[in-house]
């Protein structure tokens, strides 16, 4: 595990042989499930997770019950190698010189699952906001593939799993967001320029009470993808 005191430098991890999974989780009940997927996979011993929680995230991840532990009880999950917090940006107060954590993560990261993608933070992203870690994460994305082409094999993409109650869901500004998300940067046959890959929500009995639309895709079925994208097999190492 990583002592929070050195400020992490993706530098020294490029030659560990690992494939670089930074997975982050916004403020949707949807939350409760980033247990599930780190395990899933840790479970792989050549992956290297970081997670990264914006501040609504981390509220669902409090002790509060079995399946809500405390997040940093995630620091124990085999392959989980760090977790950040929007502070963990400012904790060291920056001289010229020093690494800066969102474009280091940036550099680290292989792949980026944003799972769930709150409505809010969807709609900061799709606008370029950057007022937090993992949106600074986001709008520093490599999207063309070329500011890190030297030490990166392929174009690293970000996932996204929309989750949020089903009027959020169906309301117009998510119709205009998605858009976005996959006709002008969604990785598919007709856009080579693709970075993003939208792990579309399901109809369910939400955690609200409401049923329709917007609860994220099952966890299982977005570790399958990733794992899929990262090539490594299920259930094996
Ligand atoms: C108990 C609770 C559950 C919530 N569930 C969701 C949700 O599933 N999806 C969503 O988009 N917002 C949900 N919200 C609202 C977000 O947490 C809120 O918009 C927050 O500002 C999101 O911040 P973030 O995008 O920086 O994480 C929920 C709020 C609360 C209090």
């Amino acid at each position: 595990m990583e002592s929070s005191d050195a400020p992490f430098c993706a530098q020294q991890h490029l030659e560990d042989n690992k494939i670089h999974v930074l997975l982050a989780a916004s403020g949707s009940v949807a939350t409760i499930k980033l247990p599930n997927i780190a395990q899933a996979l840790g479970r792989h011993s050549n992956v290297s997770i970081r997670i990264i929680v914006t501040k609504s995230a981390e509220k669902f991840l409090t002790g509060q019950s079995l399946e809500q532990p405390v997040l940093e009880d995630l620091r124990q999950i085999p392959g989980v190698d760090a977790i950040y917090r929007d502070e963990d940006e400012w904790e060291n107060s920056w001289t010229r010189g020093e690494p800066i954590l969102h474009i280091e993560l940036r550099k680290w990261a292989h792949v980026l699952l944003v799972a769930p993608l709150s409505a809010n933070t969807m709609a900061k992203m799709t606008m370029g906001i950057a007022d937090n870690l993992l949106l600074s994460v986001l709008r520093a994305w490599d999207t063309t593939g070329t500011v890190d082409a030297s030490f990166k094999d392929k174009k690293p993409l970000v996932f996204v799993a929309p989750a949020m109650n089903t009027a959020m869901w169906n309301h117009p500004i998510t119709t205009k967001q998605l858009a976005i998300l996959k006709d002008e940067w969604g990785v598919n046959a007709d856009n080579n320029e693709g970075w993003v890959s939208v792990l579309h929500p399901i109809e369910k009995s939400l955690a609200c009470g409401d049923t329709g639309n917007g609860a994220m895709l099952d966890w299982n079925d977005i570790v399958g993808i990733v794992e899929q994208y990262i090539g490594v097999n299920k259930g094996h190492g």
